[in-house]
């Protein structure tokens, strides 16, 4: 151990589990020092209640809750649906989008409190380490980084169990866990287990945000989704801030069983991964968002920007939010968002999400231009001949 930097107080990122209560009572040990527990909530719906005490009694200094939903949702979620962003076709990201904000906080509560260092307890082999450690290395380059995992000789949970007890360290359940679970308020993730077979279906128990389609209920739910400059503000003529809309979609839609993904992914660190997601409400903010645009966003804005999204959620999921080249993309996206203004009607039925109408003041749709009946002259079809003619001079090889 000769070989670490002296640190005199460190902050932890803490949720009270079993991790990070030993990671807490290993900081002290190991380091010396004295630890700050953060605790960031996200919508995670965990017991956010006498964390403060536990994490006191497992032997912190201090202890400090951030409620960050609403900057959660409103500059981490919101964005990302004006991107249109999506992970290899399928992740919307709702991890990689909390990893940010969260870290963000930590920076700040480690200022706040006089830390030297940040830890937190994500794993070696995970997303979550680097998403962390770069938004730290962007916000907070001072602090020391302390990530345990990939520290200690611990290898198992058993090992940890083993530790709390040695250490009496307070943990509460002590029920293997089946999954590791991540949840926040645009998703919940499922990763490990059984899951770790490709081929495995998920168990229906492990759901935690939406029914079966199966089980949802035989009549649609539809609804109507009001944007402006691509941020949904309203349901039903009820306006919401996008916190309690979010919170709200994702009743709705989980109840009709919408925004379930099962798929093997690419992580940052290189290995592939088999993750399941619940993302009910994102799901149908993705698909309103996009059927606003259909009508308000010029073709080559839309084309320009539909070239970013790849690019745009590979930063978001390899944990570059805070670095020049995504400042650039959300100005870009922001810039894109101008006239997405307007009415989304959609349905809700079975696990799927259908778009039946759309409208907008800005609409750039012109029924007069489009119809299959007299236009009065509004569109020559004449003119079509000369534009194909021209466009196909050079096909054809004469
Ligand atoms: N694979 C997803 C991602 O990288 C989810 C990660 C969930 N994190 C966790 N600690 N369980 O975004």
């Amino acid at each position: 151990m000769a070989s670490r930097d002296p640190v005199r107080r460190v902050c932890l990122a803490y949720s009270g589990g079993l991790d990070t209560s030993v990671i807490l009572r290993w900081l002290i040990e190991e380091y010396d020092c004295e630890v700050v527990a953060y605790c960031a909530d996200v919508g995670q719906e965990e017991e956010l209640e006498g964390l403060p005490e536990k994490a006191l009694a497992s032997g912190a200094v201090e202890c400090i809750v951030r409620d960050v939903r609403d900057e959660f949702v409103s500059d981490y979620v919101y964005p990302a649906i004006q991107a249109g962003a999506i992970y290899e076709g399928v992740y919307l990201l709702g991890t990689a989008l909390a990893r940010p904000v969260i870290a963000k906080h930590h920076v700040a509560v480690a200022r706040e409190t006089g830390c030297d260092a940040v830890s937190h307890g994500a794993t070696g082999k995970g997303n979550d380490q680097i998403r962390f450690e770069l938004a730290f290395r962007a916000l907070g380059p001072e602090l020391q980084v302390i990530a345990p995992w990939r520290e200690w000789d611990l290898r198992s949970r058993t090992d940890c169990m083993a530790y709390a007890e040695k250490h009496d360290i307070p943990v509460s359940a002590t029920v293997k866990k089946p999954y590791s679970i991540d949840r926040n308020l645009m998703h919940c993730s499922f990763e490990g287990g059984i899951l770790e077979d490709p081929w495995r279906a998920p168990e229906e128990a492990m759901f935690l945000l939406s029914q079966s389609p199966e089980a949802a209920p035989d009549v649609p739910a539809e609804l109507v989704i009001a944007f402006e400059n691509g941020r949904a503000t309203s349901i039903d003529g009820e306006s919401l801030s996008p916190v309690a809309l979010l919170t709200k979609l994702n009743k709705l839609a989980g109840t009709h069983g919408v925004g379930r993904v099962d798929m093997v992914e690419n992580r940052f660190v290189g290995l592939k991964s088999r993750g399941v997601y619940e993302t009910p409400g994102g799901t149908v903010l993705f698909v309103a968002h996009r059927a606003i645009e259909s009508i308000t966003m010029d073709r080559e804005v839309m084309h320009e920007r539909d070239r970013l999204i790849p690019r745009y959620a590979e930063l978001v999921y390899n944990g570059f939010w805070f670095s020049p080249e995504m400042d650039l993309l959300r100005a870009t996206v922001e810039a894109s968002q101008r006239n997405v203004s307007g009415e989304v009607r959609v349905q809700l039925y079975k696990g799927g999400v259908t778009v039946s109408g759309r409208r907008s003041p800005h609409s750039l749709y012109s029924e007069q231009m489009v119809t299959f009946e007299e236009d009065g002259g509004a569109y020559d079809q004449g003119d079509a001949g000369g534009f194909i003619r021209l466009q196909g001079l050079r096909l054809g090889g004469r």
